[in-house]
């Protein structure tokens, strides 16, 4: 395998996780910027052009895993490799976020969910080839149908 590597880290306004929005409808719109590493910066070369970003990152503050686990959004069990549970067996975890704009290192963005200070580990631009009516969201849909009845 390899060992990751920081390549800079999130500055967020959440402080705890409780500050982050959870369960069902929940929005991710707060702002924040992802401080890359200055020798890092020449990678960010071309970026601008991208309105979205997949970001990689660590679940730093979480310990141990669960392969069970009921998630905020539901009330029923479900397989950690079928949530997005910050307790895995591997602490990784993956936000879509809107590049804002760019400011040396510092990418402004909105979408954030992660706590502040949280490392990175790599940015990729966002480019969607599942067409809507092929996506299936599992469980999730039926949480979400079982609460609007
Ligand atoms: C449900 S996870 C989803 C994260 C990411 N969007 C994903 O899909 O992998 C988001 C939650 O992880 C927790 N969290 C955020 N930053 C964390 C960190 N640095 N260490 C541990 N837990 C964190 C918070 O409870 C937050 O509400």
């Amino acid at each position: 395998m390899f060992s990751p590597r920081t390549i800079g880290h999130a500055r967020t306004p959440y402080a705890k996780t409780s500050d982050i929005p959870k369960g069902l409808g929940a929005q991710h719109n707060a702002e924040g910027v992802l401080e890359i590493l200055p020798e890092l910066e020449p990678g960010l070369t071309d970026i601008e052009g991208f309105s979205h970003l997949i970001v990689l990152w660590v679940f730093d503050r979480s310990e141990g895993f669960d392969l069970l686990g009921t998630p905020p959004s539901d009330n029923r069990p479900h397989g950690v490799f079928a949530t997005r549970s910050p307790r895995r067996p591997n602490p990784i975890a993956l936000t879509i976020v809107e590049l804002l704009r760019r400011d040396g290192p510092r990418l402004h963005v909105r979408g954030v969910d992660m706590l502040d200070g949280t490392p990175l580990l790599d940015i990729k631009p966002y480019l969607s080839n599942v067409p809507p009516e092929k996506l299936r969201r599992g469980w999730l849909a039926e949480a979400e149908a079982r609460k609007k009845e």
